[in-house]
Order: structure tokens, then sequence, then C-alpha cells
């Protein structure tokens, strides 16, 4: 990927080469929703419907980053994770899982992953002076690949105990692309001791049918916009974790998971379509 900038393809907007504008972008509309600057009006036009459909969902984006910022301090902190793999990682923002445990262990190593070239752009030039942290590009949907990939392995030391981050990611995995079983694959990588932290988009079904009813329409707004989109059930999120054991409190709503005093936790009907939990991988790990 060239560093290089070229006329954009539509508008007056300019991106650097080889990112397609015209077409919105999940990392995009992500960024927009979480006030970034890094998107373009085709991005900015999918968000703002999505604004029209859930008027909180910046909420939801931020309770996402906080919930990543505590689960990446706890397990640095308390857990003694050593090496993250963040796959899905999105756009440098504040408060990147690098910075938060590096912080706590300044050796601490972390690899980023994306199938967008934004990310890598971006990513590499964040990261152009740190020599225990990359981004690679790469399609969650191939685990062999990103487990073997050079650049990753030499970071990351599949016989230690792993942090595996999965933040706003399965849930861009359709049904049919056997999301459940690229999970596996990913679990059955790692180590004992090994931890991993999924958000994903959720539905509540009849229990919350207001709720319920926003997460179908925001699920076809994705789908017809971005291809991919899933509001998943309480079961099919908890499947992802296999027989790893749940961290205290299991999986809950975002703001929910170990809150500190600086979170914020409006129960706006977000609130309720974003799940997240922490679970261990059994075993005499060390962590
Ligand atoms: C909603 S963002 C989440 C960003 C970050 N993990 C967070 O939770 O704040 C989802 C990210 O997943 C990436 N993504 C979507 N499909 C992917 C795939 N098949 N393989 C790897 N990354 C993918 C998108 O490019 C985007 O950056």
């Amino acid at each position: 990927m060239s560093d290089s900038w070229s006329p954009a393809e539509s508008g007056r907007e300019r991106a650097p080469a080889g990112i397609e504008i015209a077409k919105p972008s999940v990392a995009r509309v992500y960024d927009f929703m979480l006030g970034g600057k890094d998107n373009f009006a085709s991005d900015r036009k999918v968000a703002e419907m999505a604004l029209q459909i859930a008027p909180d969902a910046p909420e939801a984006a931020r309770a996402n980053r906080e919930f990543l910022r505590r689960v990446v301090r706890h397990l640095a902190a308390e857990a003694g994770i050593r090496q993250f793999v963040d796959i899905g990682s999105g756009l440098p923002t504040q408060g990147n899982v690098h910075e938060i445990a590096q912080e706590v262990d300044p050796a601490a190593r972390v690899v980023y992953v994306d199938i967008d070239p934004i990310v890598l752009v971006h990513g590499r030039a964040l990261l152009a002076r740190n020599d225990t942290t990359t981004v690679i590009q790469a399609d969650i949907r191939q685990p062999q690949e990103i487990v073997n990939h050079p650049d990753l392995r030499r970071l990351v030391d599949f016989s230690q105990p792993v942090g595996l981050l999965l933040f706003g990611i399965l849930h861009h995995l359709n049904d049919d692309e056997d999301p459940e079983g690229v999970a596996a694959q990913y679990r059955e990588a790692l180590a004992p001791g090994s931890h991993v932290a999924i958000s994903h988009f959720h539905n509540p079904g009849a229990a919350l049918p207001e709720v319920a009813e926003q997460a179908a329409a925001a699920e076809k707004l994705f789908n017809e916009n971005l291809g991919t989109g899933r509001w998943r059930t309480r079961e099919e999120i908890l499947a992802f974790f296999g027989d790893f054991e749940l961290l205290d409190p299991g999986l809950v709503p975002l703001p929910e998971w170990r809150p500190g005093p600086d979170d914020h936790a409006e129960q706006g009907i977000t609130y309720h379509t974003f799940a997240g939990g922490v679970a261990r991988k059994p075993g005499p790990g060390q962590a």
C-alpha cells in the first residue's frame, strides 16, 4: 500500500491511493460514529440512515470502546496477558489496544488485523516507530492464514497465553460464512490461560420487543448498504466462546462489564443491542 495521496473518485474528497471511497466501508462508518475524521460521503450517508433508526448509535460505539479499554486493562494488569491479537481492529482511535496494554507493560505485543486497506495505511503511520506492535491486512474468515502470518508470528508465541480480541467483528460474518467454525479455529490455536473477548450486536427478541424491532431494522439497513451485519441472540453469541470459562459478569450489555467510575451507561435502546464478554481457555496456563 502506497502512502501517497491521489485524487478521490467522487466529489472533491481525497483519499490515500488504493482506497475506494465511492462505496461505504464498515471501518469508516464506525469511525464516523466515534466522531473520527477518516470517513467519506458514502460512509456518512449510511451512518446518517443508521442514526434515523438508532439515534443513540454513537453512544453504543463509545460503550464498545470503553468496554475494550476495561477488558484490555484487565487482561494486561490482572490476567498477565502480554500478547494480543485484535481482529477487525478498525481505524486507530483514542485508546488503542497497544496504548492500553503497553501502559501496563511497555514490552506487551499487539497485532492488529483488519480487512480494510485504510486501516493498514493509518495503522502503519501510527506505528512507524513501535517494534512491539504491527498491523496486517487479512480476512477473519481465513484463520489459518492469520495464525500463521509471518508478521504475526514475529510477535506472537502461541505456546503462551494470548488475548484474542474480537470486538465488533463477528457480527460482520453472515450465518452462511460459518462464524462458529471460524471462532472455533481461533480458540483451538490458543494456549491454556488465553482469553477471548467478544463484543457483538445483540437482538433480545421477545424479551424487549421495541429493542428487537430496532435491531431488525438496523440489520436490514446494514445488509442493504454494507453487505453484512447480524444482530444475534444471546445463545448465538455465547456459542462463540465454546468451552472457554466466562469471567464474571458473563455476557452482558457492554456498560455492565466491570464498569469504572469514568464510564458512561446511558440506557438508550442501543444499550441492549450490543453485548460483550470475556472467557478464559481452561487448563494450567500462566495467566
Ligand atoms: C465495527 S469495526 C470494530 C472496530 C474495533 N474492533 C472496535 O470494536 O472498536 C469492524 C471492523 O471489522 C473489519 N472487518 C469487517 N469484515 C472483516 C473481515 N472479514 N476480516 C477482517 N476484518 C473485517 C472492518 O473493516 C472494521 O474495521
